[in-house]
């Protein structure tokens, strides 16, 4: 058994006894965090309260993800429909990742962990482009598990994105109208990785939210009641062992 996984069962009695490193690692996990309002709205207290509890979580659990061996971690943090929110909590939410990142970039880096980000870029406020691109740019030599922030992503527009791209290609004469699955892919801004093999979703909601539709067709999902600013080590953890435990066939037998 991992050590590390030992370490958290012995922490918790809730971690489900069954983990073993018998089983895979997933090698992509995504993650829906969700629930940061409902969290403050039992405190009484504001929504902006949730998401900053929420930033937190995201830390913890980059950390043991990395720990753990998972390869690729991407997490939902702001959709296209979340511009739909009042303006106040979009400016806050937009103000997260420099908050995030400048307490916690050192680490990332320490960890050899490399970020990445996935979204529409050009409509990001600068001051968030800024600090999302500066940890890109000095993490982009590490060599140890991808953090992917989906930031202002949509799954929907990004398919749109891709097929006009290779339109253009296509007219340029640099593709030709055979369009295959690996092709298609690499138009995507999900280019070069796996795809997710767990998809995780919190607060209870069972429905993608424009998240990952291409990728997510073989997917692993697991749902949980649990809101996302409560989401623990020990959740991931039995997050990964119900994966374990699942049957993947894509298809076959
Ligand atoms: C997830 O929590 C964070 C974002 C979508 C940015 P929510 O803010 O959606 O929390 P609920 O779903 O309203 O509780
Ligand atoms: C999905 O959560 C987006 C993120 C977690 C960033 P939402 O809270 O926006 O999704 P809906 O509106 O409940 O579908
Ligand atoms: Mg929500």
């Amino acid at each position: 058994m991992l050590k590390i996984v030992k370490d958290w069962m012995n922490k918790s009695n809730s971690i489900n006894k069954d983990v073993s490193s018998e089983g895979p690692i997933p090698e992509h996990i995504a993650i829906i965090m969700d629930g940061n309002g409902r969290w403050a709205k039992k405190r009484a207290l504001p929504r902006s309260a949730g998401h900053h509890e929420g930033m937190k979580v995201v830390k913890k659990v980059t950390k043991l993800a990395s720990n753990l061996g998972v390869g690729i971690l991407t997490v939902y943090a702001f959709s296209t429909e979340n511009w739909k929110r009042p303006k106040d909590e979009v400016n806050y939410l937009m103000r997260l990742p420099e908050e995030f990142l400048s307490t916690f970039l050192p680490e990332l880096i320490e960890e050899n962990i490399q970020v990445r980000i996935m979204g529409d870029k050009t409509q990001l406020p600068s001051h968030t482009l800024n600090a999302v691109e500066k940890a890109v740019e000095e993490t982009k030599g590490n060599t140890g598990m991808i953090l992917n922030f989906a930031l202002n992503y949509g799954s929907r527009s990004e398919i749109l994105s891709a097929i006009e791209e290779m339109m253009i290609d296509y007219k340029n004469n640099e593709i030709d109208s055979n369009v295959s699955e690996e092709l298609f892919s690499t138009y995507l801004m999900s280019s070069g990785l796996k795809d997710p093999d767990l998809l995780i979703r919190t607060s209870g909601e069972m429905r993608l939210s424009n998240f990952m539709l291409w990728q997510l067709a073989y997917t692993e999902f697991w749902f949980s009641d649990v809101l996302w600013p409560d989401f623990s080590e020990a959740h991931l953890i039995e997050a990964i062992t119900a994966y374990q435990k699942r049957g993947r066939r894509f298809g076959g037998i």
